[in-house]
């Protein structure tokens, strides 16, 4: 039988619930194709440890089956209760690690199908959701993650819990299948009708869709990347409104020219009584007009790029009410965290703690799980997850902060503010060996690849420039390498497709550089660069400036850079 598309899998599977609790029901060691890509929606992946594949096939033993469940909290904020929720699942469903997430969420590992539902039902429990974390919909919003006490950042925080809640799917199948008290029961009699999802219809959208929130001059949200970047305008500490801008996505295919990373385009500005409207309509939009025949071309990036950004603004002033004016100015000249300890703005500090790759766990070297364990129990102190996968804790009384720090100390772990200005913002995503797309490592060899290129930074008198970084296991992007300084991609084991020339504000795409690079190679291949960087750059310049002065073509972008070296075109 061939494969049935998903465009089919949700028009056959009405308000998502599909076999799920049948399977959930059964003996199976995993869900079928529908039910796995219908668990998306849920906020789950399932998985298998890639690690244990080939010695299961030789025992004739069936795949190490696992789920990956993501918690979705916009602007990446938590109560210490929430996170310590998280932490004590950790040990008791998943494999004792979390990671904190590009899209400022947390994600478990490692969970049995046995396990599921309570997982789901946990972080309900908590005050948190797993609904949307994945899927076709609206996704986590994302948010200034800094916890500073003013009118912008609680303003940007507030728009994101309500775009979370207007744009989240209204079927019930959620709650029926997971948290509807302790029974697991069979009853299709529920099962939702097209009409309770008056946004998304019977199909939801043609593919995900993901909306972030800015306050220049901080890009930490990496808006540019965002379906939907809302840049905050302000007079005076009160909010006017917000420009907009659409179509940004970095998923990518190697090789093949019809699948680009795209920045988003400047739409309108409009005043801040009318941005969830505007959003409604951008969604409405890409609804009726994505590509729903084929996956890799259905972003809403690509209905921008080739129906143009003009076409698109008519299309949704078609559908709003409210005046619109042109795009007003912002200026943005870092996507990184503010480490270390800071000023939040009412008499009350902030820690924000570099946490490697995103991943929170103890080992013999230093143990993070254990020391943000403590932090959040001892000080009931709130927690907000960074894009950069970092962590902040915050409403921290001054005569608390020596013990935080001892207990930093006594866990092995550097908040980061004195590692070089590179490794504090580089990134890498899963991949292996959870990640069913990875084509190489990213996360497990991050660590040693910045070791490598620390020594050089150091050697080349580097070690203030902040220099972008970004590696994933594959061409989709995940750790958003498109609009790094320099990216690793992925395409086969040991090997990377290196690409440069994004900018450390987040706002010009890279492009390929070289194929193939073996992961050994990568330091020397950087080195190259980095060279003539500090024999030719101006003062102060940075490695962005110096490549967007030396190399003009690239505000500009094709298809043809993400897929061929510049001598083939
Ligand atoms: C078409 C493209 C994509 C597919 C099929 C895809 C698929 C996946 C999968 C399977 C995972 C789970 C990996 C694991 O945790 O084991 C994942 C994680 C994730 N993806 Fe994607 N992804 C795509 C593109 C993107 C892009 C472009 C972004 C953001 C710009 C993104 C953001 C994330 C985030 C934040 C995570 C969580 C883990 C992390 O922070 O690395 N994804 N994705
Ligand atoms: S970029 Fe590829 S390998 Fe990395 S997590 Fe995303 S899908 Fe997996």
């Amino acid at each position: 039988m061939a494969r049935q598309s998903v465009e089919e899998i949700k028009a056959e599977n009405r308000g998502l619930y599909g076999k799920i609790i049948e399977t959930l029901l059964s003996n199976e060691s995993h869900f079928e194709e529908a039910e796995y890509q219908l668990l998306k929606f849920h906020g789950s992946y399932q998985q298998d440890n890639r690690d244990s594949r080939r010695e299961r096939r030789k025992q004739k033993l069936d795949k190490e089956w696992m789920f990956m469940v993501r918690t979705k909290m916009p602007s990446g904020t938590l109560t210490p209760e929430q996170y310590l929720a998280h932490d004590s699942m950790a040990d008791k469903l998943g494999n004792s690690t979390m990671r904190l997430t590009t899209r400022q969420g947390i994600q478990l590992h490692g969970i049995l199908k046995g396990h599921l539902r309570d997982a789901i039902r946990y972080i309900s429990d908590c005050g948190l959701t797993t609904w949307g974390a994945c899927g076709d919909v609206v996704r986590n919003t994302m948010g200034p993650a800094a916890p500073i006490k003013d009118e912008a950042h609680s303003s940007a925080l507030e728009l994101a819990d309500e775009i979370s809640q207007v744009f989240s799917a209204q079927t019930s199948s959620y709650s029926s299948i997971w948290l509807n008290g302790e029974k697991l029961e069979l009853n299709t009699n529920n099962i939702s009708e097209p009409e309770n999802e008056p946004l998304y219809g019977e199909l939801y959208l043609p593919r995900k869709f993901k909306i972030g929130i800015a306050i220049p001059p901080r890009n930490d949200v990496d808006l540019y990347s965002q379906d939907v970047g809302l840049v905050m305008h302000t007079e005076n500490n009160k909010v006017l409104g917000y420009s907009i801008y659409v179509g940004g996505g970095f998923g990518m295919t190697h090789g093949i020219e019809t699948t680009y990373p795209c920045l988003a385009k400047p739409l309108f500005y409009c005043s801040k009584k009318d941005i969830a409207k505007a959003c409604e309509a951008i969604i409405i939009v890409q609804r009726d007009n994505g590509d729903r025949t084929d996956r890799k071309h259905a972003r809403l990036k690509y209905l921008v790029a080739e129906r143009g950004i003009d076409w698109f603004r008519k299309e949704v002033q078609k559908i709003i009410s409210f005046p619109t004016e042109e795009i007003r100015k912002a200026n943005f000249d870092t996507v990184s965290d503010q480490l270390g300890w800071h000023e939040q703005g009412d008499g009350k500090l902030f820690v924000g703690i570099h946490v490697a790759q995103g991943r929170i766990k103890d080992n013999e070297e230093k143990q993070n799980r254990t020391a943000f364990r403590q932090i959040a129990q001892k000080f009931n102190c709130s927690v907000r997850i960074t894009p950069n996968a970092n962590i902040y804790f915050y409403d921290i009384e001054e005569s608390n902060r020596s013990d935080i720090d001892q207990i930093l100390k006594d866990f092995k772990i550097p908040v980061g503010n004195d590692f070089t200005a590179t490794r504090q913002t580089a990134h890498a995503c899963v991949a292996l060996p959870t990640c069913g797309l990875a084509l190489a490592e990213s996360e497990r060899v991050f660590d040693t690849l910045l070791d490598s290129i620390d020594s050089l930074l150091n050697e080349l008198g580097l070690d203030k420039d902040q220099i972008l970084i970004r590696m994933t296991g594959c061409p989709n992007g995940c750790a958003r390498p498109y609009n790094a300084d320099f990216a690793f991609v992925g395409r086969a084991p040991n090997k990377y497709a290196m690409f440069v020339g994004g900018s450390s504000s987040g706002d010009r795409l890279a492009s390929l550089h070289k194929k193939s690079v073996l992961f050994d190679e990568i330091q020397g291949e950087i080195r190259i660069l980095l060279q003539d960087f500090v024999e030719n750059r101006l003062r102060q310049e940075t490695f962005s400036a110096f490549w967007g002065r030396t190399h003009e073509e690239l505000t500009h972008p094709i298809p043809k850079q993400f897929h061929l070296e510049k001598n083939e075109y």
